[in-house]
């Protein structure tokens, strides 16, 4: 008897953009999987009723994108300690009809970062930002053992909250964007986590790279365009960068880990996603 297709998919609010289908389809297909996986556009009134019908059809797993990735958790039967921190998930995993969440998003950044940084765990990090999507990677580095990681933020009460709600220990200050400019010299590693620069604003740069080391990886998780004017300028600087494909790429890879016990083969989904973005990597 033929086994039945797996389903798997992405939910969120606008979903036609995505490019998560085609990146998982085309490794379900590489490894002869029979498995599917689908974007699902949910309006945030409709998120309970769409957890429930994917319990009935017996879904095998499913990302969460924007604006689903806090909500879910209370529609969850359990919830990783990474993600439960983090306080969102982007991966759900049907483990024997219970439906466990996961957040691949900080650990894809991770991930992607270590292919660039030999001692992480000993670099100086600083994070611009300190949304959500800070969140997952201050979290993600503090729990992967980083010791100094300082944030920056506009709003300096958002950056003194994430700093007191992780519950992994590293050492961290909340600079003003002033005083970070001052001490970059002292960064290792310093991570964009805000929207300024990304398409359309390209001539937006989150901070002043005067002090910049040549020694430094400067992150920029924006992916569109694929060289911010903060990345633009590093490079200038002959620092090392790196924008958010990798990210993108290997969130996607996790999850895909966690659905078939299976790490694929990234370079086939940076091609796809390059594709579809255009232009080359750095
Ligand atoms: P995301 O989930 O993508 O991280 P978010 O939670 O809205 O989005 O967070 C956006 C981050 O970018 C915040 O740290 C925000 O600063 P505030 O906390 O002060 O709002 C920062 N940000 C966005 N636009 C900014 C701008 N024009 N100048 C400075 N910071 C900005």
């Amino acid at each position: 008897m033929r086994m039945m297709e797996k389903v798997y998919g992405v939910i969120g609010s606008p979903i036609a953009h995505s490019m998560s289908p085609e990146m998982h389809n085309d490794l379900f297909s590489f490894y002869q999987m029979n498995a599917r996986y689908h974007a699902f556009h949910v309006k945030p009134e409709n998120l309970a009723d769409a957890i429930k019908g994917f319990r009935a059809i017996g879904i095998s797993g499913f990302n969460v994108t924007i604006p689903h990735k806090i909500e879910i958790i209370d529609l969850l039967d359990e919830v990783c300690e990474i993600a439960a921190n983090i306080g969102a998930v982007n991966t759900v995993v049907n483990e024997d009809g219970k439906l466990v969440g996961y957040n691949t998003d900080g650990l894809g950044f991770v991930t992607s970062l270590r292919k660039k940084v030999d001692h992480l765990e000993n670099s100086r990090v600083l994070i611009i930002g300190a949304g959500g999507a800070a969140r997952g990677i201050y979290i993600t580095l503090a729990a992967e053992g980083v010791k100094n990681i300082d944030i920056t933020n506009r709003t300096h009460e958002k950056a003194e909250e994430l700093i007191s709600t992780c519950k992994f220990s590293a050492v961290s200050n909340s600079l003003s964007i002033e005083q970070a400019e001052k001490d970059l010299a002292n960064y290792d590693i310093i991570v964009n986590t805000t929207s300024i620069g990304m398409h359309p604003e390209i001539d937006a740069i989150p901070i002043n790279l005067t002090y910049l080391s040549p020694n430094a990886v400067v992150s920029d998780i924006i992916y569109n365009p694929l060289k911010t004017k903060l990345l633009r300028e590093a490079e200038q600087k002959r620092a090392t960068i790196d924008n958010g494909v990798g990210m993108f790429v290997y969130q996607g890879a996790l999850a895909f880990e966690k659905w078939t016990g299976i790490f694929p083969d990234t370079t086939r989904m940076e091609a796809i996603v390059m594709k579809k973005l255009g232009g080359t990597i750095c």
